[in-house]
């Protein structure tokens, strides 16, 4: 059974334009689920649905099986990180960590022990006397961890928790929110606009898109198994073009690519197109390599632009099938400007999508949800 359920939750600003609708996520105890998304798509909304700062619309959230829908954000059990880490002004670091700990009446000893616990966490023990307009946005964002792990709170939220960090100590830090986490088997949503965050952090990562989940698996599964147009393209798959599939057999699916056959792997899941039907067939800079002049054993292209980036040279290169980035390694042969080459696949990370998968899920299930509205 999930620990916190996220069950068909309607949000609305606008009254005509739900942010989310009939929304519905599942996090396992002790799981740490990423939401990763482009800016306005509805993370922050989720996040403080659950906290309890905003009233949805419709729909219920359930943690541990009791429906917290109607309860004030101050009786749930949760330790938050939000975007804009408000810290009390008034407070030393000190006490804006031992604020949660104080509300529920700990002894004033173990309230000592944790605080000061938590803030050698974050590196911050000797700032204990501090006020937050006496840190940097990086000290403020580490006290607002520590303040919210410090309660061990039966779920943790945290939207964008490291993004006032510089990069060494977002690592760090990445790490220690994830140790913390498993050590204290705390079921967290986190947060992010960072894919290479995500997929370090997390046990599982939904991507959303305009308040909808396009794919939620593990990170191996999201980086290397793109299931969606959307969720392709945000994970870095810089090339696709647009294909009729020849055959379709053994999980294996056939394109043309220059004048001969590749086969790409296929999921019987996405079933079985007919031969003739269209695809989008998507592969990464590195998923391919360039040779001087025209084999048959490739697609015949011509060298656009290249750009040096230390280990390795990107090209862009103009083909019948349209313009690829493809990333070489720098000691490999170099090709100028205008040289004729010919692209060879590396299949094993290329995706197919199919073009119809693609439009029903655009245009259908929207169709499914205005109908069940009325
Ligand atoms: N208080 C509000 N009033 C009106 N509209 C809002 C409000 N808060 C958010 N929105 C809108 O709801 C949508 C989702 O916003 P949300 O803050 O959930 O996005 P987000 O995914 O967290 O984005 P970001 O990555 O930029 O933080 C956006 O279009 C936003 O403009
Ligand atoms: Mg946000």
């Amino acid at each position: 059974m999930p620990y916190l359920e996220i069950r068909d939750l309607t949000v609305s600003y606008d009254k005509n334009q739900p942010t989310l609708e009939r929304f519905s996520l599942n996090v396992e105890q002790g799981e740490l689920l990423s939401l990763l998304g482009p800016s306005g798509c509805g993370k922050t909304t989720t996040l403080r649905s659950v906290a309890g700062f905003i009233r949805p619309d419709a729909g219920q959230i359930v943690i541990n099986d009791h429906d917290y829908t109607r309860l004030p954000p101050n009786q749930r059990d949760i330790g938050l990180v939000f975007q804009s880490y408000a810290l009390f002004p008034h407070l030393t670091v000190f006490y804006n960590v031992a604020f949660g700990l104080r509300m529920r009446r700990i002894p004033k000893k173990e309230v000592k022990e944790r605080v000061t616990n938590a803030l050698k966490m974050v590196g911050l023990e000797a700032f204990a006397n501090r006020r937050p307009a006496q840190l940097s946005g990086g000290q403020q964002q580490r006290v607002a961890l520590a303040r919210a792990t410090v309660i061990e709170p039966q779920v943790l939220l945290l939207d964008e928790p490291l993004s006032n960090l510089d990069a060494r100590l977002r690592v760090d830090m990445r790490q220690e929110i994830r140790r913390l986490q498993q050590q204290l088997g705390i079921t967290t949503l986190y947060v992010t606009h960072d894919q290479v965050e995500a997929m370090s952090i997390s046990d599982r990562v939904v991507v959303m898109n305009q308040g909808e989940i396009e794919q939620i698996g593990t990170p191996e599964d999201i980086f290397a198994a793109p299931e969606t147009v959307f969720v392709a393209d945000f994970m870095g798959f810089d090339n696709h073009f647009n294909a009729a599939v020849e055959s379709v057999q053994d999980s294996k699916l056939t394109v043309t690519w220059g004048g001969a056959p590749i086969e790409l792997r296929w999921h019987s899941k996405f079933g079985s197109p007919p031969s003739g039907a269209r695809a989008e067939i998507f592969f990464r800079a590195d998923s391919a390599s360039l040779l001087a002049g025209t084999e048959a054993s490739g697609l015949a292209g011509e060298v656009i632009l290249h750009t040096f980036h230390g280990n390795e040279v990107q090209y862009l290169v103009e083909t019948d099938l349209g313009e690829f980035s493809i990333m070489q390694d720098s000691d490999s042969e170099r090709f100028a400007p205008g040289a004729a080459v010919t692209v060879q696949a590396h299949t094993q990370k290329w995706i197919a999508i199919l073009e119809e998968t693609a439009a029903r899920r655009v245009t259908g299930e929207k169709n499914d949800r205005a109908q069940a509205k009325y």
